[in-house]
């Protein structure tokens, strides 16, 4: 059976470039790169050309740039240092983050005794600004402001700017959570008032199990995971060579063809929304579509009925991949939260389609038909 896959926000298929470069790193270049001799000094270099990459393409210094796991280990890594390093002792969220903040934010505050408060979100689904400047006027005591650049269920983006300036005039912390933008949008670090941002290699195709942390060069942390001294000392255990090196090409690739597939898969979000306008009656969309959104991502609500309760188990056995939630959540489903802290209405069935550059319009019609049959 054919598939469609409209579930890129969950994650991407490797692109093949990509491979190429990896496969290298798995076969005749395997050194160890804390070794000192020749096969080690091959794959050290290889991690630090990597590194310089990453780093050029954000604007940032290669200083600033960790090779991790991933997004939730950025974001853990992160959230954890500013309140044991840097003093916070409050920390301001949103319910919409994904559950490698939430989590982690709620853990410290219920097993650490930190303060917690969550800004509201206005039914755009973007955050409230008044209420996040209140929030730190009244926090009384240091703060960590821990915020997402694009929300993976709706794709709303957030005003990097606007929130980190705000967070300066209050001497807070500033994380980000940008694992579903970099890759997707340029950055520019050295001009954005924000501490950590995170990344994942996955979300724009390139291996999973690798991601970065970014930690602006005036923060001062102590590591996350002992053991040792990979990563300047910062992040010990014997680094993802490979993934590393795949990380760095994808986001090399993903940036020489940002305009080009931006615009592609922007135009294909808009066709299927329209298309789904015209053929499925009731039909509304979640979020900011023709807003601050992301590109990548259409969060459509179907009128609730037997037929649509049962709409991602259909379409999946019609060979199409869409996602009620976040990837983590989707398996245990008990409704995402994104969606019930923006869209109250009870008698409705949220569906996340999100494309990439392999998608096509014929995938998308074929969807909408199928759709037709479903609903
Ligand atoms: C917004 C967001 N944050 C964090 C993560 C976690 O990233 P990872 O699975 O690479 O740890 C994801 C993806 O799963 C995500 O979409």
């Amino acid at each position: 059976m054919e598939r469609i896959y409209f579930d890129n926000a969950a994650t991407t298929s490797l692109d093949p470039v990509v491979l190429d470069a990896m496969l290298p790193y798995m076969t005749e270049k395997f050194g160890n790169p804390s070794s000192i001799y020749s096969y080690g000094r091959e794959t050290r270099l290889g991690i630090e050309n990597a590194r310089k990459s990453v780093a050029k393409i954000l604007n940032a210094h290669p200083g600033e740039i960790f090779f991790t796991s991933g997004g939730t280990e950025s974001s853990n890594t992160a959230i954890n240092a500013a309140i044991n390093d840097l003093g916070c002792k409050h920390v301001i969220s949103s319910p919409i983050e994904h559950h490698a903040t939430l989590h982690t934010v709620e853990y410290l505050h219920h097993h650490r005794g930190i303060g917690l408060s969550f800004v509201k979100i206005l039914p755009s689904g973007h955050i409230d600004m008044d209420h996040l400047r209140e929030l730190l006027q009244n926090a009384g005591g240091k703060c960590l402001v821990t915020l997402m650049h694009a929300n993976n269920e709706i794709g709303n983006l957030l005003d990097l700017n606007a929130v980190g300036t705000l967070c300066k005039e209050f001497d807070a912390i500033f994380h980000s959570d940008t694992v579903q933008t970099v890759g997707h949008y340029p950055f520019d670090l050295r001009n954005t008032p924000v501490h950590f941002i995170t990344a994942a290699g996955h979300k724009f195709h390139g291996p999973k199990g690798v991601g970065i942390l970014y930690i602006n060069e005036n923060v001062k942390i102590t590591p996350y995971i002992q053991g040792g001294s990979q990563e300047r000392n910062m992040r010990a255990g014997t680094e993802n060579l490979y993934g590393i090196i795949g990380f760095a090409k994808a986001l090399e690739l993903a940036t020489e063809h940002h305009a080009e597939h931006s615009a592609y898969i922007n135009d294909l979000r808009q066709y299927m929304a329209a298309e789904l306008e015209k053929n499925i009656p009731g039909v509304t969309f979640n979020g900011d579509l023709k807003g601050r959104s992301l590109y990548t991502v259409l969060n459509v609500s179907f009128p609730k009925s037997e037929k649509s309760e049962m709409i991602l188990f259909n379409l999946d056995i019609n060979g199409i991949c869409a996602s009620g939630g976040s990837a983590c959540t989707s398996g245990a489903n008990a409704g995402s939260h994104v969606i019930r802290a923006i869209n109250s209405n009870p008698n409705q069935i949220a569906v996340r389609f999100s494309f990439s550059k392999n998608n096509t319009r014929t995938e998308v019609d074929k969807v909408i038909a199928k759709l037709k049959e479903l609903i």
